[in-house]
């Protein structure tokens, strides 16, 4: 069978391997299309190009080859029609909210979200007269109930979801009739859950985090089918938040070595969760492959791997947060994950530094809650660096 075609029998691994060479001519690795315009032959050639919405070799801003490359694999390993990329995963959020809604339209949305989507949500919405209803996205049947037949668009939910890996049902947002689901699936990646199989309609990545998995892009995408997808693209290319070729290209390689990097990540966030369930500075751990996590068989349920992000809330607040963060040696503190690099942050501090207390509360997001991305280190040297830093800030401790 020749590279350029993939096979839908074939294990996503493989597949992983094998998506995105339809025009990759005899080259093995993506070839960089770093161009950001293409000659046209004729002005009938031109004016063709400039309404396809398909066209690879028009301008960049409207599709370029490398960026399709990766677009296809995606849509590939989620078993969708289509997929576009975008700047990052911010852009491909508010390309789904602006590019879909108009003023006046309703949204509902799961409280629990990364800070940047909620801000979009609060922030941006309102502005343009978009109305948004949050639900607690783990509490069954809230997704449905809160939808206001007529005037919903959107129902947006994330899973698991920033920071304390709520999961959510994706049968029962599939299931939701009328408004177009959105599932930010960013946490499980492509090879962790397939939430397309449960009918959403639109599954979103920022691919800066594990797709691309190096902490050397800036990226996001979403799958979905041909029709939603082309009316994305029509406000894409007036919002202009693009992808570029470069890092499309390496959210592609990315793609290649997804397994292997997801599996070993899966197993040191199992082993450091298992590590801090025991540990007296931790008040409490959040990890979808825990028996004691709340979600944890609806996630064995729809998730093929548990994934590599563990949550924890420190005993002792603010300053345990702090302490902790700063006490990791092998662990790096930055805000990202899914990369090489084992990492830890602080939510309160960063990725939701820009809610009010009242909302944190709400969210449970502590001053002592950090949230653990597993690198590619060897397990033992994380969970050991973490259980010292742990007994470093103990109190009992010393
Ligand atoms: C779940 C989730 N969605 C979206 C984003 C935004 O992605 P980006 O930083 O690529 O814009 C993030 C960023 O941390 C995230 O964690």
């Amino acid at each position: 069978m020749p590279s350029n075609e993939t096979d839908k029998a074939l294990h996503a691994r493989t597949r992983a391997i094998r998506a995105g060479r339809a025009d990759n001519q005899n080259a093995l690795a993506p070839i960089l299309w770093a161009t950001s315009t293409f000659t046209a032959a004729s002005v009938a050639e031109a004016r063709d190009l400039a309404v396809d919405t398909h066209s690879t070799r028009f301008y960049t801003r409207y599709g370029n080859p490398t960026v399709k490359a990766f677009e296809d694999a995606v849509a590939d390993l989620e078993g969708t029609e289509s997929a576009r990329a975008f700047a990052s995963g911010m852009g491909a959020l508010s390309a789904i909210v602006l590019g879909l809604c108009s003023s006046g339209d309703h949204i509902v949305a799961q409280r629990q979200l990364y800070g940047g989507t909620q801000l979009l949500l609060q922030t941006a919405c309102p502005r343009f007269g978009i109305e948004v209803t949050f639900v607690d996205g783990t509490e069954p049947g809230a997704f449905a109930e809160a939808v206001i037949a007529g005037r919903t668009m959107l129902v947006i939910a994330e899973s698991p979801a920033n920071p304390r890996l709520d999961v959510i049902d994706l049968a029962a947002l599939g299931a939701i009739e009328g408004p177009m689901t959105v599932l930010d699936s960013t946490f499980a990646t492509p090879l962790g859950q397939r939430p397309a199989e449960f009918g959403v309609d639109l599954v979103v990545h920022s691919a800066t985090k594990a797709i691309a998995g190096h902490n050397d892009a800036t990226i996001g995408v979403v799958a979905g089918s041909e029709e939603l997808l082309e009316w994305l693209w029509n406000y894409a290319v007036l919002h202009g938040a693009v992808a570029s070729p470069f890092d499309a290209m390496n959210a592609l390689r990315g793609i290649r070595t997804l397994a292997v990097r997801l599996r070993q990540q899966t197993d040191t966030a199992a082993a450091l969760a298992d590590a801090l369930a025991g540990h007296r500075a931790v008040e409490a751990v959040y990890y979808p492959g825990l028996a004691s996590h709340p979600q944890h068989e609806l996630a064995a349920g729809q998730m093929d791997l548990a994934g590599g992000l563990v949550t924890f809330d420190l005993k002792g607040g603010y300053e345990a947060g702090r302490a902790f963060t700063e006490e990791v040696r092998v662990v790096q503190f930055a805000t990202s994950l899914g990369g090489p690099e084992s990492l830890v942050t602080h939510p309160a501090s960063t990725t939701h530094v820009s809610l009010m207390p009242a909302e944190l509360e709400t969210l449970c997001i502590g001053q002592g809650t950090v949230r653990f991305s597993a690198g590619l280190e060897h397990t033992d040297d994380v969970v050991a660096d973490v259980v010292r830093a742990l007994d470093r800030i103990d109190p009992s401790a010393r």
